[in-house]
């Protein structure tokens, strides 16, 4: 284990160069005919007790991201260093065995409580599994720790006994909030928590999230395609697009003044006053395709803003000068004055 410098004292994820290539394999013997590039470079850190939003169309490798920090997927490259107890371990090669002790502390949350849950199982059981998985405590302490993590989440302990079909959305995504929580994880790499939601059920689980995130000095990466849902939670906010990371920047900084194109354009399908008016410039066209992306900017292809330089440079996600630790990949960012919303 190495020991943490100063400056990384107050960090608890540093993901350097990830990159996640999906082979694609075609024709009777499966040769391998290309990659998805889902994650495609990418660099960011996580402060301790921070919210780190991450946004980006579907099919911009949020999910891929995601798993490949608790190792669901093998990293094709890159190095994921977790910083816990003054040390540092890099989870992108960790063997699994050791792997499986750290998972205790890194949780996923899912879009989906519908299919994360299995409905077969009573909620005790459900929320105790993951005790169960890593052989920690007793069949009492089971029982005593369920009473605690269903009171946690706003539910009653005689809801215990009773089945995943017998609540609601909200209720369901509560239970999986109980669940993650049942090992005390650091770190909660929540994967649209709340998009399958109804809107009057989102604000509810959203609130949860966070006081649950005060209580119990949380770390999240928070997931979402919805810019509003981001900013309502997030310090910070990260955009990538076609794999790669596009903009990093505080959240009151990414809407008030976004310093790439991409942004821009998200927060114009967003209103702060008529919801569901689309403004100004709206994105048009889809993603490309991740195993083949342009040259240059990966954006180029649907940028407004377009200039010789980005069909051919890959723009460096550079540090602005702006002295708030924001970070931006475009050439043309400086001159272009893009708007937020207000
Ligand atoms: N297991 C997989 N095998 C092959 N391709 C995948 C796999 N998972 C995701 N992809 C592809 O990777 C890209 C990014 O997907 P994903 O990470 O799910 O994006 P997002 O969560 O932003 O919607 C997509 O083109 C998707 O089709
Ligand atoms: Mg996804």
């Amino acid at each position: 284990m190495q020991k943490n410098t100063e400056k990384e004292k107050d960090i608890i994820l540093n993901v350097k160069r990830l990159k996640k290539h999906f082979p694609i394999h075609k024709g009777v013997f499966r040769h391998v005919a290309g990659y998805v590039k889902a994650v495609d470079g990418v660099d960011f850190f996580i402060k301790k007790g921070e919210t780190l939003g991450l946004v980006g169309e579907s099919g911009s490798g949020k999910t891929t991201l995601g798993r490949c920090i608790v190792r669901l997927y093998d990293p094709t490259e890159g190095v994921v260093e977790f910083h816990q107890n003054g040390g540092v371990k890099n989870l992108s090669n960790l063997k699994r065995r050791e792997m499986n002790v750290i998972r205790r502390d890194i949780q996923m949350l899912y879009q989906d409580p519908n299919s994360s849950l299995d409905p077969r199982m009573r909620i005790g059981d459900i929320i105790t599994e993951p005790l169960k998985i890593h052989r920690i405590g007793s069949p009492k302490q089971y029982k005593e720790r369920a009473k605690e993590l269903i009171t946690m989440v706003g539910l009653k302990p005689h809801q215990l006994n009773m089945y995943p079909h017998q609540f609601s959305g909200g209720q369901r995504q509560r239970i999986g909030v109980a669940r993650a929580l049942s090992l005390s994880p650091e770190l909660i790499i929540c994967d649209e928590p709340v998009s399958a939601l109804d809107v009057s059920v989102q604000a509810q689980v959203l609130n949860l999230l966070s006081d649950l995130q005060d209580e119990m000095k949380l770390t999240y990466l928070f997931i979402a395609h919805d810019l509003s849902v981001v900013e309502y939670i997030s310090e910070r906010v990260m955009v990538m697009y076609l794999g790669k990371l596009v903009e990093i920047a505080s959240s009151e900084k990414i809407y008030k003044n976004p310093g790439h194109p991409y942004t821009e354009a998200l927060l114009g399908a967003i209103s702060k006053h008529e919801p569901g008016v689309f403004r100004r410039y709206i994105l048009e066209g889809s993603i490309p395709d991740p195993s083949d992306p342009p040259p240059g900017c990966v954006f180029h292809t649907r940028c407004p803003y377009i200039k010789e330089i980005c069909r051919n440079i890959v723009p460096a996600l550079k540090e602005v000068k702006d002295g708030a630790g924001s970070f931006v990949a475009c050439h043309r960012s400086d001159v272009l004055g893009l708007k937020g919303y207000n």
